[in-house]
């Protein structure tokens, strides 16, 4: 394990216990497969836990079925179950809150400041440090989600992803008390997804605007059907789809990947 320190549930609980009313069933493991899948199973088992959290993954997800690399100690992989008033459509831009809540809580644990790469990847220039998947649930009249999150903290050498990468370590210099990162994280979320819950997505299009790492760059957009958007990106819209100013018209997009288009 590269981290001076191990997650402790009980040191998590005391960092939360200042920051909110808050006391969440909370399970931290040694090594879980992914802490989604292991989550969604005790929630099936109906086993009355709120949050996973796991020193290492040995098939941790990514979206769009890639892998998200998970070693001892070297990251913070956590997720949260939540349910959700009305339906499951209702959701669709929850990974985008998702990536809100990881930003602000790294910021505030570490005193740097990410950017969001539309839909939910949180940067530091322009490299990826941490990501959210989604796994939603529930029927047309109420929804739930599992919301994971994996932050790189510390990979001290070992090898990561294969896409321009970085981890809490390499940008401050420190490696930050990740069950302090956890307790942040947690309050965070879980005062995020209260107003989601309550509002949607409109109240966060201005905090998205502040983070954004996309708006102005010229981007490829693949779109649901892999519809494929050349264009400028200009921001979110108040139901968090991705505007993009092609040479035809403004298109919104409400889910896909983007990348960032080679300088012509
Ligand atoms: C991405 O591809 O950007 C999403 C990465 C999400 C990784 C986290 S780590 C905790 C949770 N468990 C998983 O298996 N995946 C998520």
């Amino acid at each position: 394990m590269t981290n001076a320190r191990a997650l402790d549930s009980r040191r998590i609980q005391d960092w939360l216990k200042p920051l909110t009313k808050i006391t969440p069933t909370l399970q931290v493991e040694r090594e879980v497969d992914s802490t989604n899948s292991h989550l969604a199973r005790l929630r099936a088992d109906h086993r009355a836990v709120d949050i996973v959290i796991a020193e290492a993954q040995s098939a941790g997800r990514g979206r769009r079925g890639r892998r998200w690399i998970s070693p001892p100690g070297a990251g913070l992989y956590l997720s949260l179950f939540r349910a959700f008033a009305g339906p499951v459509r209702r959701l669709e831009t929850l990974s985008l809150v998702a990536g809100l809540a990881a930003a602000g809580a790294i910021e505030r644990c570490c005193a740097i400041r990410p950017g969001l790469k539309w839909p939910n990847d949180v940067l530091i220039d322009g490299r990826k440090l941490a990501g959210c998947l989604i796994d939603l649930g529930g029927s047309a009249g109420s929804s739930s989600a599992i919301i994971g999150i994996g932050i790189n903290v510390d990979f001290g050498g070992l090898e990561g992803p294969d896409q321009p990468w970085t981890d809490l370590a390499s940008v401050t210099g420190a490696v930050p008390d990740r069950n302090r990162l956890a307790a942040l994280l947690i309050e965070q979320l879980t005062d995020d997804l209260d107003r989601f819950d309550a509002h949607g997505f409109a109240p966060f299009q201005a905090r998205w605007a502040d983070r954004d790492a996309l708006s102005g760059r010229d981007v490829v957009a693949c779109g649901p059907g892999k519809t494929v958007v050349h264009g400028q990106a200009c921001g979110v819209d108040e139901c968090g789809r991705l505007l993009l100013q092609a040479s035809d018209r403004l298109h919104r997009l409400h889910g896909g990947d983007v990348t960032l288009r080679a300088s012509r």
